[in-house]
């Protein structure tokens, strides 16, 4: 096994190995081991002052929304459709009661509801048949 961090109090030197800037193992363990389990700072209230003001963040690997809803809540929303995950806001910030997904126009209100489905009388025949299978 690599060192990666040297250690030395006796030489007084803390030395840390430069692949752990790039390593993408070292990355996926540290998302799953500390940016998965702890509190994760995404931003400040004053960021999102206004009703309607979001902001897309990237945080730990995800891709977040940080909002303030139409009720002057603080959000965080995962940007990703829950049709096929594509991104649900491809603005970095602005203000919008509704977010839709550019793919196949499902929208979703300012606090993660949905709000509309394009065809969603076919869409429910489609899972009545899937479910008539199974
Ligand atoms: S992927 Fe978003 S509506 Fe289909």
């Amino acid at each position: 096994m690599r060192e990666i961090v040297r250690d030395n109090i006796d030489k007084n030197e803390f030395l840390v190995h430069r692949s752990v800037f790039t390593d993408k193992e070292i990355l996926a363990h540290e998302r799953k081991e500390i940016f998965s389990k702890c509190w994760l700072f995404i931003g400040h209230e004053t960021e999102v002052a206004n009703k309607g003001d979001y902001k897309r963040k990237k945080v730990g690997g995800r891709n977040l929304l940080f909002v303030r809803s139409q009720d002057e809540e603080l959000r965080v929303l995962y940007n990703t459709c829950p049709h096929r995950g594509a991104l649900v806001c491809r603005e970095d910030e602005g203000n919008s009661r509704v977010f839709r997904c550019f793919y196949h126009a499902w929208s979703f209100t300012n606090d993660g509801k949905l709000a509309g489905m394009p065809g969603k009388d076919g869409f429910q025949m489609i899972l009545m048949m899937r479910a008539r299978k199974i």
